[in-house]
């Protein structure tokens, strides 16, 4: 097996870890932010331009690929690295998450999902067989196992049943596997809000014994407090020898409390989708790009940046392009929030280094305007 997780150093104030991981398309430096390309492309991005960013790995969706194209064409392609043209690390989610976002469209039995495309309504099932199996056609280095994310609230006796078939789907997963050397398979741990059933669904997937382990069904709705109170009491639970991964996070503020609780991988849509609609993340906050006030507002979004977005243009530009709907807006404003994310987390990295990572959160909260 190529993959494999170094730690290379404990934080001495927090649960952080600087880490490396090593898949068979290069190295990862944890703790790490992974862009999202859901279809294929992160969205308004060429792989060069994410190289520049300094993107290390990104993460690609099971079900949207499944549906468009379809991984029979992506295979023949020679798999999604080859087929989009990027070179390095892919994760790819199992589709579980994406197709329970269906709501009224799917239905769950014990041997998988069945759903209606929200393309064109066409009828699908997947088990976890089949998500395992289109992942293995992708060829990405870090495969996620078929889980059920409970919607928040849900009753215990609901979060109960769902996170033991959960567990059943995950053993299906690492048996359904076909390609353990080349591509690593996480299991991801469910449990929605109860401390009882985090426990008995981390004893259960760590029992399995996979590579890499996700924190699952976070982030969905509940309140910030709910969520660090499960990371701190789900993370230690982990062996400390293998990679952690949050699904789902990405705003800076989550980013800093799940690492500092021991958090090494996470990926969330947000910097890339709040670009599109004209907000950007800045070392002050958050930035509605489009306002009025900016009109004649000659600096660059974040004084603090050196994106280049920041480097070459102004608000004033940017508002422009928004209020005009040109396409140039959304790709200087995705480029600034991906370069924002993967920038706090290399302070982050440098602040482990140094031991001053708590030190680092006070001061980053202090100017963005975060009161905890
Ligand atoms: N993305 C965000 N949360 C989840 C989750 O619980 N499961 C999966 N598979 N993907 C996610
Ligand atoms: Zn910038």
């Amino acid at each position: 097996m190529v993959f494999r997780y170094e730690l290379i150093k404990e934080d001495r104030d927090s649960k952080a870890r600087l880490g490396k991981i090593y898949t068979p398309h290069g190295v990862i430096e944890t703790p790490i932010f992974m862009p999202v390309g859901t279809r294929a492309t992160v969205k308004a991005m060429t792989p060069e331009e994410l190289k520049d960013l300094g993107a290390q790995i990104i993460l690609g969706n099971t079900y949207h690929l499944y549906l468009k194209p379809g991984h029979e064409l992506i295979e023949e392609a020679g798999g999604l690295h080859k087929f989009m043209n990027w070179d390095r690390p892919i994760l790819t989610d199992s589709g579980g998450f994406q197709v329970f976002s269906l709501g009224d469209l799917r239905k769950i039995t014990e041997e998988g999902v069945e759903f209606r495309s929200h393309i064109d309504g066409s009828k699908h099932f997947i088990s976890p067989e089949k998500s395992i199996q289109i992942q293995n056609s992708l060829g990405s280095d870090i495969i996620m196992a078929f889980d059920e994310c409970a919607p928040y609230p849900s009753d215990w006796d609901y979060v109960k049943k769902s996170l033991e078939r959960t567990t059943r789907w995950a053993k299906r997963c690492k048996d359904a596997n076909a390609n353990p050397d080349t591509q690593a398979l996480f299991g991801i741990i469910q449990g929605g809000m109860y401390r009882d059933l985090r426990e008995q669904s981390a004893k259960e997937i760590i029992d399995l014994d996979f590579p890499g382990y996700a924190v699952g069904g976070l982030s969905v709705g509940e309140p910030a407090d709910l969520m660090c109170e499960m990371l701190d009491y789900t993370v230690p639970l982990l062996p400390k020898e293998k990679p952690r991964y949050l699904m789902g996070v990405g705003s800076p503020d989550y980013l800093f409390e799940a690492v500092i609780r021991g958090i090494d991988m996470a990926d969330c849509v947000l910097p890339t989708r709040i670009a599109r609609n004209g907000t950007v993340l800045t070392s002050q906050g958050k930035l509605v790009i489009r306002n009025a006030t900016y009109s004649r507002d000659f600096t660059s979004l974040d004084p603090e940046c050196d994106c280049y977005t920041c480097k070459n243009y102004s608000r004033a530009y940017i508002r422009h392009l928004f209020n005009v709907n040109e396409i140039l807006g959304s790709r200087l404003a995705t480029i600034h929030n991906l370069y924002f994310l993967i920038k706090l987390m290399e302070n982050i990295r440098e602040a482990i280094k140094e031991d001053r990572l708590l030190q680092y959160r006070e001061e980053f909260y202090k100017k963005y305007g975060y009161i905890k």
